[in-house]
């Protein structure tokens, strides 16, 4: 049952089995954080952790960290800590440089294990995975061919047969929509083809299995839903299967068999390390390290419930005020934010804006979407409340037409 006062979110707070996790996060007073899903909140103890990489770690105990505390092994180890969430072997995640350059490896790779050319993108993905594709299809002599995976065209798109790779976001960074992942993996390898699933609205946002969904190669940040940080270094999951022969471009000493002989010709590794490249930015890896463990107590259940109950109740009430939803009513096909659009041209900025001002804090996606992220382990209903009140507030009274909030900031 969707709550229709502000009183039963208070006792569902109350009978929230996720409640105690807010304790973990720094959040300021008089702000309602709805844009977890850009970058997420801090977690108390990652000051506490990082500033003992720099002092200890580094400060005090030098060169002798890379054995002593593990540094080598870090992308390994943090790796490790990734996969639970994505439904992989701790032996199949490394963590190590942004999405951007891992989608870059992954693309190469798969596209050098097929004697096909096409990578099959989605129309409306992040840009970074266009341009990326744009690149990798250059380098390797393929060409890039676009789709709507949500339209009927997906099937007809891979039954042509000559697609090498398909890239695909599990959750669409601006509709919220959330994919079929065994079903779309399975449609594309009967017609031969690799995927790569990117993940970084949907790890830490919904579960994610990529073992049980077969699929071949993903990517994901951690700055989002996981709270590492700005910029924090990104995953890369290779399945198993393909450990041997996948050949990636940016073969650095760190992904070679025995980086330590130091010899001049490059081996990759046996495992997933072969997707490494160079050194790690360790002190964002302490950062990302804490708020791993953070995640590490979280029953995914739990947080994949508490989305759905977050999303239904400021959908519910953003369309008592007519506001109109991208994101799917159906949960099976929603991740975790809600992304609204209001029908007068040019609204959506501003009514962030003033929603900003508010202490109600979400982001714009142009053309025209209002994006919410909702993060369970650190927001409560009274919040999503609160918010949606702010939200029908600022609309309804034309609070959003003052001037100041139409002027555009370079990030928005
Ligand atoms: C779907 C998707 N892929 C990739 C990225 C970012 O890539 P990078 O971490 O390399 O900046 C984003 C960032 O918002 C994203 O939404």
């Amino acid at each position: 049952m969707i709550p229709t006062t502000r009183e039963e979110c208070v006792a569902l707070d109350e009978a929230d089995p996720l409640a105690a996790f807010r304790e973990e996060f720094v959040l300021p007073e008089g702000v309602i954080y709805l844009d977890g899903n850009s970058l997420g909140a801090l977690p108390r103890s990652t000051p506490g952790r990082v500033a003992d990489m720099i002092e200890r770690e580094w400060g005090r105990d030098l060169i002798r960290s890379w054995n002593d505390a593990g540094w080598w092994d870090k992308p390994r180890t943090l790796g490790a800590k990734v996969a639970p969430l994505v439904g992989a072997g701790p032996d199949e995640v490394v963590v190590g440089d942004g999405a951007s350059a891992n989608l870059f490896k992954t693309l190469v790779a798969a596209l050098r294990m097929s004697d096909r050319s096409v990578v099959l993108g989605e129309e409306g993905n992040f840009p970074t995975d266009l341009y990326v594709t744009e690149g990798a299809a250059a380098l390797a002599g393929a060409t890039q061919r676009r789709v709507d995976p949500d339209g009927p065209g997906l099937a007809g798109a891979l039954a042509a047969g000559d697609v090498a790779v398909l890239l695909l976001s599990h959750v669409d960074y601006r509709s919220g929509i959330l994919r079929d992942m065994p079903g779309i993996t399975r449609l594309a390898h009967e017609h031969g083809a690799l995927v790569i699933w990117d993940l970084c609205h949907s790890v830490g946002a919904v579960p994610v299995d990529l073992s049980g969904s077969g699929a071949d190669f993903a990517v994901g940040c951690t700055y989002k839903y996981l709270n590492a940080g700005p910029g924090a270094p990104a995953f890369l999951y290779a399945a198993r299967r393909h450990h041997s022969v996948a050949d990636q471009p940016l073969s650095g000493w760190h992904g070679h068999a025995r980086p330590f002989d130091f010899s001049t010709g490059y081996e990759p590794a046996q495992g997933v390390s072969r997707f490494l490249s160079g050194s790690q930015p360790l002190v964002a890896d302490a950062a990302l390290e804490a708020s791993l463990d953070v995640w590490a107590e979280a029953d995914l259940d739990l947080v994949r419930a508490k989305s759905l109950a977050m999303t239904d109740l400021f959908l519910d009430r953003a369309a008592r005020v007519g506001i109109s939803s991208i994101t799917p009513s159906e949960h099976e096909r929603r991740g975790s934010q809600v992304a609204l659009v209001q029908p007068e041209e040019g609204a959506g900025y501003p009514i962030v804006q003033a929603l900003i001002e508010r202490g109600v804090i979400g982001d714009f996606r142009a053309p025209d979407v209002m994006r919410f992220g909702f993060t369970p382990l650190y927001l409560r209903y009274v919040d999503v409340w609160d918010a949606a009140t702010a939200l029908v507030e600022v609309v309804e009274t034309g609070e959003w037409r003052q001037e100041r909030f139409s002027r555009r900031a370079q990030v928005t």
